[in-house]
Parts: C-alpha cells; structure tokens; sequence
C-alpha cells in the first residue's frame, strides 16, 4: 500500500503536505509571457531581474508602477527598530527593546475546571477543553475601549502525530499501525478554532482569561456547523448523516482566516483533501478515483490519505460515503461573542483550498474578501457581497452568504481581470458539466479552468490594505518550467515565492478591473541566478524567502511572515515575521522583526488596533528540516525532539503556542 510519501526525505506531515503541494493538478497552462517579453528585451534579462524600474515600466505600463506613488518617506525607513539578525536555533527572538512572550501553548486550558496539560495522558473529552494543535490564524476581537480586554480567534490547522503522541513517530510511513480511534479523535478534537479571552495587566503584559463565558473550542470532532448559500442542500453536499445537505460535523485545516468589519471569525478550510480515505487503490498503490464526481475529486487532490481518520470514520471514506468531501473547503464564519452560537459554511464563497479570507468594506458598503487558493497553478480569488453593511450585526453575519465570486486574470500590461464565477454565464453552462450555481461553487477550480484564470506560485495570504492596495502572498512554486514564466510569476523554478501588489481603482474593489505590479521577488539577491529583488536597504537579514501570511497594521505598514518548510536548510534562516516598505524610494526594503524556533513556521500576525500587541503563533515547532539543524541531524519525534520550545522541560514535547510581543517602553510596534 502507498501512504503519501514514504522516503525518509520527509522529517514530518508538515514536509510530505509541500511535497503533495507539489502535485500540480491545475490543468492551466501559464500564459506564455515570453514571446511578449522578446519583442522588446532578452526573455533570460527578465527572469533573473536585471532590468531596471524604467525597463519594467515600459514592458508593463506605467500604471501598475504608479498605481500607488504614496509620499516617498526619508531613508531611514517608515520602521522604527533595529533589525535582528537572521540564524537559526531552539529558541524564538525579537528585535531589541522589544518582549516577546509566550500567550498560550497547546494544552494550556482554556476553562476553570481543567488541570496542568500532561502529554502521556491525553484525550479527546480533554483536548476539547484544552488550546488545540498547530495555531494558524489569529485574530483579536476588542472587548473594551480602553484596550484591555479582548478575545483572540485562533486556528488550528493540523496535528503531528509523531511530536504529539508518546511513542508512535511519523505514521504515514507505516501503514498508521498505531493510530487507534481513540488517536484520531485526539486529532480531531486538537482540529478546529479557539475563542478566548484575554487581558492586558496594568505593566502592559497581556494573559489568557482561563473560564471567560466567551472562551470556546471549535473542533472538528464535535462541533455542528450549518451551510448556507447556493449550494445548500444541494445533492452533492448530502450524506447518510445530513440527508439535508446543510449540516455538517466539523471544520478541517483551519490555515489562515480573517476577522469581518462586524466582529466575527472567518475560518479558512485549506487542504480537506488530505484527510479523505479511500480502500481502492491500483497497482502503483495510488487512489482509483471514478464515478461521477472523478473529474471534480482529480483536481481537487482527493482522496489525499494523509490521515486514516476513514478508517475509523466512515464519512471520511469516499468508498462509503463520496459527498462528505463537498462538505469542506469552504469559509466557516464564527460568532466569537456568542459561544453557543452555530458557526456558518459559506457557500458563496466558493470552495478550494482557502487560505485565508481578509475582508474590507467597499465604498458603496458592500462587503469584498480576498482569498487564496494555496496550490502550485492555482488562483487569486475575490468576494463581492450583495448586501451593504448596516449598524444591524445579525444583518451583517448574513452578508457573506449572497454575493458574487470573481477569479484573477493578470495580464502583461499591469491589468487584472476579475472574471465572474456565474452560472449561464460564458462557459459556465450545462454543456460543459455546470448544472447550476452550486455546480459552479462546489467545483470553483473547475470553474475557474473554464473562464481562463492565472495560474500563481500557490497564493496563500491575501491582504487589502490602505489606498486600494491589496497584498498577495506567492510563497513558492519549483513546478513552473522555462516557458511557463508570465508577467505576473516570472520566475520558473520558483523557490523562494515572490509578492504581487494589487490596486483596486479609486478604491473600489468591487471593480472589475485593478492594475498589479511585483513588490518583490525572494531569495538571497546576492546570487544572480535567484534572481531576486528587493528594495535598497535590504540587509543580509532582511531579505526572506516563502511569504505566507501578512498583516497590515495601524499606519497602514506591511508585515510578512514567512514558511520556508524544510527548505530554510537552504536559506540558512528561521522562518519568521519582515517589515516591508511598500512606500517610495525605499518600496521593497525588508527588516527581521522576530524568528522562530527551529522547524517551526511563522503565522498569524495580527496587532491590536492601538498597534500597542502584536499576536504571532508559531507553528510546528521542532518539526521542518531538522536534518539540517547542526547538531541534530535527524527527524524529531515525541522523545526526541529538536527543540523542547517553548517549555524547554524534559519530557515535554515542543509546543505550537501564540506568542505575544509588545515594546518595552509600552509603545507602538515598529514606531
Ligand atoms: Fe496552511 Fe497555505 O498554508
Ligand atoms: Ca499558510
Ligand atoms: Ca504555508
């Protein structure tokens, strides 16, 4: 039997999930730039960066290089700290004058009645009370004016058994032998969100409010969600459970997310795929996929069999039950001020691997959502709501549920083309296997292969800023071969990923079309062949590589962090959070704020709105590349891990855990 990958190549889930990233299954071929790009200069010129701002510009217009002209600032840099220095080691570091300390820890309870986290007695009844696995997203939700009191929204993507677990190691390399029901349920429950409270004492430091009426675990195991939106009750999305089609148990592969302008808690479901069964396998050991829906489970990777939750969960084996894998990949909204509230999957949004769903109220108080399907080949996504936003909150939370789904077309001239996912529209018709809206949005990849979006370099975060900006994270693609290059993913080869602005005219990002340009492009542009770029005062620390979540804060500033996967053996460096300048002669420069400990990646970030707190969650601690780390030289598992962060206590494993940084001098972050 074929598991995901069995080579000793893979230290851990979080290694085998890039390789399977890998997979393309997008059946888009790049538009080929070069033929463009030779009219006018050498093809090779361009991709390894040497053409100068006035050659770019002529190539691509002047509009998408001066969509967003700003005020040139001094120098110095818009960021007020001294960069740290770039490395790698056990522990977690932040710039100089700053604290950077530990808010919650998996484990760490989140009600009264629960005691200290024991890793040799787990399960999942405890888990369900406990701060789950592997923090992604964080949002914070403001419970008072004078900044004290606040609820943190924080994701938990995923588990790794083998740092988890006493005794097992990696599973997927044998068969899962040893994940027994009562193990996957742990995984289950570890899966999902958390919704608590915390407070700011009067020295600035900030603490969970364990027992808070507000504090709340979202698990994959128990908790019921409804689907609302076109393909509600469609046929496709009901199962023996729910003949219904509109209640589903759980949420999955929560990655990144986003907070709504009326205080509510959007969960991405990225790669549902994975944790999809199934018993036919062919003689190479890989998935016999067949039926009606083949077509749609191809492109979308599934059945994935990184866990064996299937074999002890029928939904989870297509064999027994083939729609429950419509049921995720969706946006899940979340009510964090009313726990027992019924979190919502929104149709409407389409469905792929999210990896996030940054939201901004348009002019005309429609609500739009920016969203990354986080695959090599694969799209840039945005909402539009139907519906404005009103002073009525329930009104509001119904926003996201009508509304129109557009695609991303980026061409060579500095335009992007939204492309409208609408049935009866273009070639999304019957004919071609579209019977309806939910048709459409249940098989949103299909769709939009139809309408001729750009394949990107796997977009992950995607972040409206101020202006009409709009950020989008590139984090890396090796797939794309010579002659797939395009305008906007000119690097074949793609190691180290690359950042697209994108504009929305007068601010409207309902329009219909936005110019684009390249803020940067990662890797060590001190070597020719990566063909880098960046900004002039890009030090040998600031430069990074694999952008993958990103916020923007008070003063409008952009702060990208980063996840290198194992390849940081390659860079040298942790992954961890950058303060880029998108503003003027210095557009581009980068600075170290913080990084993490070894084999962890870098999520979050989110401030506080008085940028006084800054909430970083870090990642899988221990885990990426440890055959790399000098001195270490192995994979980790529970016994022994690379590093013991953040608890550095014999016999407790590494722990994903949300850090919490703030100035020392009780200042704003960054200045
Ligand atoms: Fe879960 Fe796209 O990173
Ligand atoms: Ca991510
Ligand atoms: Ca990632």
């Amino acid at each position: 039997m074929t598991r995901l990958r069995q080579t000793d190549d893979f230290g851990n889930k979080a290694e085998a999930f890039e390789e399977a990233d890998n997979t393309v299954l997008s059946p888009a071929e790049a538009k080929t730039f070069g033929d463009i790009v030779n009219a006018r200069y050498g093809r090779r010129d361009v991709l390894r960066g040497v053409l100068g701002v006035s050659a770019v510009t002529a190539l691509f217009g002047t509009t998408a290089l001066t969509a967003a002209p700003g005020t040139a600032r001094a120098a110095s840099g818009s960021f007020a700290f001294a960069e740290l220095e770039s490395g790698n080691d056990e522990r977690h570091h932040v710039a100089e004058g700053y604290d950077a300390d530990v808010l919650i820890r998996w484990g760490d309870p989140l009600f009264d009645d629960v005691g200290p986290f024991d890793p040799q007695n787990q399960s999942a009844a405890d888990q369900l009370r406990r701060f789950g696995y592997n923090n992604d997203y964080v949002g914070f939700l403001p419970l008072s004016e004078d900044g004290k009191r606040g609820l943190l929204c924080v994701n938990h993507e995923y588990t790794n058994e083998e740092v988890m677990f006493p005794g097992i190691g990696r599973q997927d390399n044998k068969d899962f032998a040893d994940m027994t029901r009562a193990l996957v349920d742990i995984e289950m429950a570890a899966h999902g969100g958390s919704v608590f409270e915390i407070a700011r004492d009067d020295a600035g430091k900030w603490s969970v409010v364990t027992g808070s009426k507000y504090n709340r675990r979202i698990s994959m195991l128990d908790t019921e969600m409804t689907v609302d939106g076109p393909a509600a009750g469609h046929a496709r999305l009901k199962t023996a459970a729910d003949p219904e089609g509109t209640r589903v148990i759980g949420t999955l592969n929560n990655c990144a997310g986003g907070m709504t302008p009326w205080g509510t808690y959007l969960m991405a479901e990225e790669n549902f795929h994975g944790y999809f069964w199934t018993d036919k396998l062919n003689a190479d050991g890989k998935p016999v996929i067949e039926g009606p829906q083949a077509a749609s489970l191809k492109r979308y990777g599934a059945p994935g069999r990184w866990y064996n939750w299937g074999q002890h969960h029928d939904r989870f084996n297509l064999d027994k039950e083939p729609n429950e894998v419509n049921r995720f990949g969706w946006i899940v909204e979340v009510d964090p001020l009313d726990p027992a509230s019924t979190p919502v999957k929104h149709t409407a949004l389409g469905r792929f691997r999210h990896e996030g769903a940054e939201a901004i109220v348009n002019g005309d108080g429609r609500v739009v959502i920016y969203s990354g399907d986080d695959a090599r080949f694969d799209y840039v996504y945005k909402f539009v709501s139907s519906g404005t936003v009103s002073d009525d909150r329930e009104a509001n939370k119904k926003l996201l549920s009508e509304g129109t789904l557009y695609v991303g077309r980026f061409q060579a001239d500095g335009r992007l083309e939204w492309l409208p996912l609408v049935h009866g529209e273009g070639p999304l018709t019957a004919e071609n296997g579209f019977e309806s809206q939910a048709d459409v949005l249940i098989d949103t990849r299909l769709a939009a292969d139809a309408l001729g979006a750009t394949p990107m370099d796997r977009p992950e975060d995607v972040q409206p800023g101020e202006k009409g900006r709009v950020y989008m994270m590139l984090t890396n693609n090796t797939r794309r071969k010579e002659g797939q290059e395009d305008a906007a993913n000119p690097r074949a080869d793609n190691a180290f990923g690359h950042i697209v602005e994108m504009v929305a005219p007068q601010e409207d990002h309902a329009a219909r079309e936005f110019t684009w340009s390249i803020l940067v492009k990662c890797g060590d542009p001190r070597v020719a062949e990566v063909g880098a770029q960046w900004g002039p005062e890009t030090s040998e620390h600031g430069w990074f590589a694999s952008p993958d979540n990103c916020a923007i804060d008070a003063a409008g500033r952009l702060w990208v962090s980063t996840d290198q996967g194992s390849n940081w053996g390659k860079t040298g460096k942790s992954d961890g959070l950058y303060a880029v300048e998108t503003e003027g002669a210095l557009r581009g420069s980068s600075k170290l704020f913080f990084r993490c400990p070894v084999g962890g990646e870098l999520c979050g970030p989110y401030f506080t709105p008085d940028q006084s707190a800054l909430f970083l969650a870090v990642q899988h601690p221990g885990t990426d590349g440890t055959k790399n780390f000098k001195g270490f030289e192995r994979n980790s598992t529970f016994e022994d891990p690379a590093t013991r962060w953040p608890d550095f206590v014999e016999g407790m494993p590494p722990r994903p855990s949300v850090v919490v940084v703030t100035r020392k001098d009780g200042g704003k972050i960054g200045g």
